[in-house]
C-alpha cells in the first residue's frame, strides 16, 4: 500500500501541469488593484457572473466590466476539480455553509443548503448533472405575468442554453442521440465513461417498470430514463465549471476576487421616470467602486435578495426590522422560494459487487483509483451520479396519486406561479412530476456505518427521488437579529412540505423507490434495503421516514422573480429591478417558476440571454 501510494504520489507531480489551467491576467485576489469606476460592476463570480461577464465583454469591448467575487479564485483546488471529491465541498472551505430555519413539516429540523464561495461559484460544487426540463416549461417565462414581450421561451433560452456547451460524443454507441446537446461552447460535457455495473441496470429496469428510454433527453422532451452528459472535461476528466468562460473574456474584464459586496449605491436624485439610478457599489471593508452603467447582481438565489435589501430594495416592514431604511418599496424581494427537495432510499449490494463506498474503506484502492485519475485513465474518481429518469405521475407504476386531480380541482391555487405549475401537472405538457436519480454509494439521510460496526466495508447503492414542481414557497431574508444583515447569514425558510401535494408527492415517490429496487435486473444486485428499511409499511411510517430524511436538491429559486410588479415581481423582462433604471440580476433567482430539471443549464442560458439584453441597451 505504501508502494502504491508513493506512486502515487510521483505521478501526481508528473501531471500537476495538466491542472494547470489558464488564468486570465485580470484575475486578481484583491480588491485594492480595482479601478475606482467601471462601466459596469457584476456582482458575483458564480455561474451567471462569469458567463455574463465574458459575453459582456466580447459584445462591448469597448466597455470596462468590474465582475467582484466573495470567495478567492482557488484554480488548481482538488476537491473542485476531480469529480470523485465532489462530496468533499459541502461544508468544506468554499462552501457558505448557509442553513434554513427550523423546519416546522421536517420535526423542526434545519437543512444545510451549500452554496459556492469561490470563483465559478456553486457550479465549483455542483454535481455535474447537464440536463434540462420541457419545452412548455420554459414558454411560460413568455407569459404576460412573468417575461411578457422580452423575447423569452424555449426557443430563444435553448438557443442560448447551447451557446454554453461543447458536448463530445461518447466513442460508446447507443448511450445519446444528436439533439439537445452543442458544440464549441466553453462548458465541457461528456457522457461519463466510468459507470458501476448496478448503475447500468437502472435504464433497463426502469424501462421494464415502464418508462420509455429516452436518448436525447435534452432536446425539449425529458421524460423517460437514460444516461445523460455531466460537465467534465474529456482531456483530462476534471470538472469544467462557471471558470471555463474566462479565457474568451476580453482584457475589459477585471476579475476581483475575495471582494465582498455590502450595498449597492444610488445617485441622490431619481431620473425623470422616478426610478432609482445605480451609481455603484459598497464592500464590506468600506470601499466603493463606480459603475458609470449598470450595476448587475449575480450573487444566486440566496444572496441577491440580500444585497437588494441591504440596499434599502425589498418590503418596508422587514427592512425597517433590520434598521434599514426604504429606498424602493418591492415587497417581492427574497419571496417565491422555490427548492427541489429529494428523498432516497439505500439498498445494500450483494457481498460480490463493490460500489463507491470502497474508496471509504480501502485506503490502497482509493490510491489506486487517484492515480488511475492523475493518469486520465478510467477510475472510480470519474464518478458523477448522470444516470436519471424523468416520469409523469401515470409512468409511475402503482403509485396512488389521488393527490394530483384533487390538486387540479383545487379553488386555492391563484398565484401565476402555482397556476404554471398546475398546468405541468397535465401531462400533455411533457413536463416530469418525478426524478429519480441513481446514486452509487451511500448518500443516505444518516451516515456510512461506522468503523467499529459490522456494516463498515459493505456497499451501497442510492435510489434518490425528487418532485420537480412543489406547491410549498419560501422566502430568504436578512436576518434582523444579525449585527450587521448586509453581511451575515441571510434568514432562509423554503417551508419544505407545509403544501399537502408536496408530503403526499414525497411519500409516494419514497415508497416508488422500493419499487424500482425490487425490479429486475437491478434486484439482483439487491442484497437489502439499508434505509428506511422494511419495518416502514404504512402510510404513517412513510410520512415520518420524509420527514427525517428530505433535504435539498439544491436548486433554489424564484427570489428574485422575473415577474409583473403587481404580484410580487422583483424584475421585468428585461432583467432589470422594478423601479429601478439600471440595476439588473442576472442569476438563478429571476427564474420565476421552478423548471423540472437541475438548474445549471438554464442559470448559463439566462446569464448568456442576459448579455445581448444589456449590450442592446
Ligand atoms: C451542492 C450542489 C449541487 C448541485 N448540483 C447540480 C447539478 O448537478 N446540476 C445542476 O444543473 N445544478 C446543480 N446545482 C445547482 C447549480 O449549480 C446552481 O443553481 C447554479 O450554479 C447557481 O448559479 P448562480 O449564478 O445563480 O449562483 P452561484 O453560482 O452560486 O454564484 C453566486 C456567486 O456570487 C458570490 N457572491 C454571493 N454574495 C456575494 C457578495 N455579497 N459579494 C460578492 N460575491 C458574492 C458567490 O460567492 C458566488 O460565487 C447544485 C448546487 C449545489 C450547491
Ligand atoms: C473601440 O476603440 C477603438 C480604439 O481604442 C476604436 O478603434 C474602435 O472603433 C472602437 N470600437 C467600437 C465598437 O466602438
Ligand atoms: C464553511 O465551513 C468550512 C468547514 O468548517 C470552512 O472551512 C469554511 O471557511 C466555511 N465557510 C465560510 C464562508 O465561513
Ligand atoms: C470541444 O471538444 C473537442 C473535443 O471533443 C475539442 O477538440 C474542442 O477543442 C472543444 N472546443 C472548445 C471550444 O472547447
Ligand atoms: C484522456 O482520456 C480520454 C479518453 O477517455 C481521451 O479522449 C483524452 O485524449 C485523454 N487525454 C489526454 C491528455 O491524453
Ligand atoms: C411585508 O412583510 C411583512 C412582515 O413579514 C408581511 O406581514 C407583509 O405581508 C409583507 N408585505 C407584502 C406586501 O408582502
Ligand atoms: C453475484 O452473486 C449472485 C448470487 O448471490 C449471482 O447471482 C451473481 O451472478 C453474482 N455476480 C457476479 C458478477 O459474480
Ligand atoms: C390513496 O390515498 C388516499 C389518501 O391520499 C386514500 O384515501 C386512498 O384510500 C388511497 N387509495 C388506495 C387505493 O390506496
Ligand atoms: C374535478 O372534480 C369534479 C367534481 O368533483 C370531477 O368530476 C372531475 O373529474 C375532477 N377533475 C379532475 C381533473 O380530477
Ligand atoms: C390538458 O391539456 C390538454 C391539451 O391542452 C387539454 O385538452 C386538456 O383538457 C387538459 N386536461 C386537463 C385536465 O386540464
Ligand atoms: C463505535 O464508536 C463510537 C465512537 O466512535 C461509539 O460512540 C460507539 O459506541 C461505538 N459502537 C460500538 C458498537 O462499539
Amino acid at each position: 500500500m505504501a508502494g502504491s501510494m508513493s506512486f502515487g504520489t510521483r505521478v501526481r507531480m508528473l501531471l500537476v501541469p495538466l491542472l494547470l489551467w489558464q488564468i486570465p491576467a485580470a484575475v486578481a485576489s484583491s480588491s485594492s488593484t480595482a479601478a475606482e469606476t467601471y462601466d459596469y460592476i457584476v456582482v458575483g463570480g458564480g455561474t451567471a457572473g462569469l458567463a455574463l461577464s465574458t459575453r459582456l465583454s466580447q459584445l462591448l469591448p469597448n466597455r470596462s466590466i468590474a465582475v467582484l467575487e466573495a470567495g478567492p479564485a482557488a484554480p488548481h483546488s482538488t476537491n473542485i476539480l476531480i469529480p470523485g471529491l465532489k462530496g468533499s465541498n459541502l461544508q468544506g472551505p468554499h462552501d457558505w455553509n448557509l442553513t434554513t430555519v427550523p423546519q416546522a413539516r421536517l420535526d423542526g429540523r434545519s437543512v444545510t443548503q451549500p452554496r459556492g464561495r469561490v470563483l465559478g461559484g456553486s457550479t465549483a460544487l455542483n454535481l455535474m448533472v447537464w440536463d434540462r426540463a420541457a419545452a412548455a416549461e420554459y414558454d411560460v417565462w413568455a407569459q404576460p405575468a412573468f417575461g411578457d414581450d422580452a423575447g423569452w421561451g424555449w426557443e430563444s433560452l435553448y438557443d442560448a442554453m447551447l451557446r454554453a456547451e461543447n458536448f463530445t460524443r461518447p466513442e460508446e454507441a447507443g448511450v445519446y442521440g444528436d439533439e439537445g446537446v452543442a458544440y464549441g461552447g466553453p462548458v465541457q460535457t461528456v457522457i461519463n465513461r466510468y459507470v458501476p455495473e448496478q448503475q447500468l441496470a437502472f435504464v433497463p429496469t426502469m424501462v421494464n417498470l415502464g418508462a420509455p428510454l429516452n436518448l436525447e433527453s435534452l432536446d425539449g422532451n425529458p421524460l423517460g430514463a437514460g444516461r445523460q452528459p455531466s460537465t467534465l472535461r474529456p482531456s483530462d476528466y476534471s470538472r469544467s465549471y462557471a471558470t471555463a468562460y474566462l479565457p474568451l473574456a476580453g482584457s475589459n474584464v477585471d476579475v476581483l476576487t475575495e471582494a465582498t459586496v455590502a450595498t449597492v449605491l444610488f445617485e441622490d436624485e431619481k431620473n425623470s421616470d422616478g426610478e432609482l439610478v445605480a451609481s455603484g457599489v459598497t464592500l464590506a471593508d468600506g470601499s466603493v467602486i463606480k459603475a458609470r452603467a449598470e450595476v448587475i447582481l449575480s450573487a444566486g438565489s440566496l444572496k441577491s435578495p440580500q444585497i437588494l435589501e441591504s440596499s434599502g430594495i425589498g418590503n418596508s416592514s422587514i427592512l425597517s426590522a433590520a434598521g434599514i431604511q426604504t429606498l424602493l418599496e418591492l415587497p417581492g424581494v427574497g419571496e417565491n422560494l422555490q427548492d427541489h427537495v429529494k428523498v432516497q432510499s439505500v439498498y445494500r449490494l450483494k457481498a460480490n459487487y463493490s460500489s463507491f463506498d470502497r474508496i471509504r474503506y480501502d485506503a490502497a484502492y482509493a490510491a489506486q483509483q487517484l492515480d488511475l485519475w492523475y493518469l486520465n485513465e478510467t477510475s472510480a474518481y470519474d464518478y458523477t451520479g448522470s444516470t436519471i429518469a424523468f416520469l409523469t405521475w401515470s409512468q409511475v407504476a402503482g403509485a396512488n396519486t389521488s393527490f394530483v386531480p384533487s390538486l387540479l380541482n383545487s379553488t386555492a391555487v391563484h398565484s401565476a406561479i402555482d397556476k404554471a405549475k398546475l398546468s405541468f401537472l397535465n401531462e400533455s405538457t411533457n413536463a416530469p412530476a418525478l426524478e429519480l436519480l441513481f446514486s452509487d454509494g451511500y448518500f443516505g439521510a444518516a451516515s456510512y456505518p461506522a468503523a467499529n460496526s459490522s456494516l463498515y466495508g459493505a456497499n451501497f447503492f442510492t435510489l434518490i427521488a425528487g418532485v420537480q414542481h412543489l406547491f410549498s414557497t419560501g422566502s430568504v431574508h436578512v436576518d434582523a437579529a444579525a449585527p450587521s444583515p448586509a453581511t451575515a447569514a441571510p434568514r432562509i425558510d423554503p417551508r419544505y412540505l407545509e403544501h399537502p401535494y408536496d408530503a403526499a408527492a414525497l411519500r409516494e415517490a419514497a415508497k416508488y423507490l422500493r419499487r424500482v429496487a425490487a425490479t429486475p435486473p437491478l434486484n439482483t444486485f439487491v442484497e437489502a434495503e439499508y434505509e428506511p428499511g422494511l419495518e416502514v409499511q404504512t402510510d404513517e411510517q412513510w410520512d415520518e421516514y420524509v420527514r427525517q430524511a428530505v433535504s435539498t436538491l439544491f436548486h433554489p429559486t424564484g427570489t428574485c422573480a422575473m415577474m409583473d410588479r403587481a404580484i410580487g415581481g422583483v424584475v421585468d423582462g428585461r432583467l432589470r429591478v422594478h423601479g429601478t433604471a439600471n440595476l439588473r440580476v442576472v442569476d438563478a433567482s429571476v427564474i420565476p417558476v421552478q423548471i423540472s430539471a437541475h438548474i445549471q443549464t438554464a442559470v448559463y442560458g439566462i446569464a448568456e440571454r442576459a448579455a445581448r439584453l444589456v449590450a442592446g441597451s
